[in-house]
């Protein structure tokens, strides 16, 4: 009986061997089959990345000039709002020089009575700059380039190549340019009432001249510099650094109506945010950005504190520096800056040819941008879109009053 007994169990382990192994077996094939399905899902969707997707340079092509970006529909910038402006219009044509004309020497020279003295309107570090008529009628400035060189040459192509893409109603238009032999000239239309610099300092910046620039035409005039500024740093792609922000680049209409120049020293700002672009320091004394001038780091917020200087020159009527005057306030920024947040001492800095137009509600709030633009970390200055949404009321409650001053005929809606 227990020979049989044995036989059963020896039977029945058997089975269970035999069982434990199939089972071990179609685990081991299941396992063996996921992995293959795993290998070949990879290799699928890698070959298909190789061939749809473009490899990416790990160091990026040159840079192109910036293609003008045209805003997508709804969502403009708030304060942009100005039809005339190329962006919000739509008008740009993107990466196409547009309308700029080549001019020929002898053409520049007919135009401009011969680069006679009678026609020149100023000097600038590029060359003179002489009044002239076009065949059609159109007054213009010419700049005629005297600086051979290099640097010269560089500030000449950025000049042309940027202000054939750009369009704003807030930035100088070029018209044409001439490059003829070892000329080179550049064709600008025609701002009647000069730079904003000439206005401020009637007497050449010394002190005692009386500008006759009133409070309400000043506030525009900062609105308008100031939309210049946002159309290139927030509007195009990438952000285009203008380096030489300052009075004598900020061109008045006959309406004193404002409008940005000079983009010789312009630069191509990073793509990434809060990124910089590493370049030697260019720029005007009194107007660099301090962290800009130690470090060489270019970024938008360079132009918002030369912005700032500006906002200065604007409510103190005072050069950005000036050695002769009392100890202390020779740099504009070290003097004012402690005072711009003190509403008593607001009023002891500003312009005396102010006269007490302004009201001291405004002065304050004005103050207080300049404080921010010029402060000397670079991260807390304000974009200029915030600095231009806080000057637009400012703007639109002076333009409301009557203004005191035959300057400000402003007849152009505020845009
Ligand atoms: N488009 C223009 N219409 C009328 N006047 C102009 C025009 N462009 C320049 N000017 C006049 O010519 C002067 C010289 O301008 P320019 O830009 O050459 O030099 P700047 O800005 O004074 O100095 P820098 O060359 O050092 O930047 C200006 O101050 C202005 O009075
Ligand atoms: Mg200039």
């Amino acid at each position: 009986m227990s020979g049989g007994g044995d036989d059963y169990k020896r039977e029945e382990s058997v089975v269970l061997i035999v069982i434990v192994s199939l089972a071990a077996l179609s685990l081991l094939s299941l396992i063996a089959a996921f992995a293959y399905y795993c290998y070949i899902t990879r290799k699928v969707s890698r070959r298909l990345n190789s061939h749809q997707l473009p490899k990416r340079s790990s160091s990026p092509a040159p840079l192109p000039l910036p293609p003008p970006v045209i805003p997508p529909q709804g969502k403009e910038s708030p304060s942009s709002n100005s039809a005339s402006d190329g962006a919000a219009a739509g008008a740009l044509v993107v990466g196409a020089e547009r309308g700029v004309q080549l001019f020929g020497y002898r053409q520049l020279h007919a135009a401009t009575g011969g680069f006679g003295r009678a026609h020149m309107v100023g000097q600038g570090s590029f060359g003179a700059v002489y009044r002239g008529v076009l065949p059609d009628g159109r007054k213009v400035a010419v700049k005629l380039m005297d600086r051979p060189g290099k640097q010269g040459e560089e500030e000449f192509e950025m000049e042309v190549e940027l202000l054939s893409r750009l369009r704003s109603s807030h930035l100088l238009g070029l018209i044409g340019h001439c490059s003829e032999g070892g000329h080179r000239l550049l064709v600008y239309e025609f701002m009647a009432n000069g730079c904003l610099q000439e206005h401020l300092y009637p007497n050449g910046g010394s002190c005692g001249g009386i500008s006759k620039l009133d409070w309400p035409t000043r506030l525009r005039i900062a609105l308008e510099a100031a939309k210049g500024l946002e159309y290139l740093h927030e509007r195009v792609t990438p952000p285009v650094i203008h380096r030489d922000f300052k009075s004598s680049n900020i061109l008045l209409d006959k309406d004193y109506h404002a409008r940005v120049s000079d983009f010789g020293l312009a630069k191509l700002g990073s793509d990434k945010a809060g990124g910089h672009v590493s370049t030697r320091v260019l720029g005007t004394q009194g107007y660099v950005a301090p962290e800009y001038a130690l470090t060489g780091h270019l970024t938008t917020k360079s132009d918002v504190y030369s912005y700032g200087v500006v906002l200065l020159e604007l409510l103190t009527g005072r050069v950005p520096v000036d050695m002769k005057r009392p100890p202390g306030e020779g740099v504009l920024v070290n003097w004012a800056l402690p005072m711009l947040t003190d509403r008593e001492k607001v009023v002891q800095i500003l312009d005396p040819s102010l006269e007490g137009q302004y009201s001291l509600k405004d002065a304050v709030q004005v103050a207080a941008i300049a404080a921010m633009c010029v402060q000397p970390e670079a991260d807390y200055r304000p974009l200029m879109a915030d600095v231009v949404q806080s000057l637009v009321p400012l703007v639109k409650n002076r333009s409301a009053s009557k203004s005191c001053n035959p300057n400000a005929q402003a007849s152009r809606p505020l845009d």
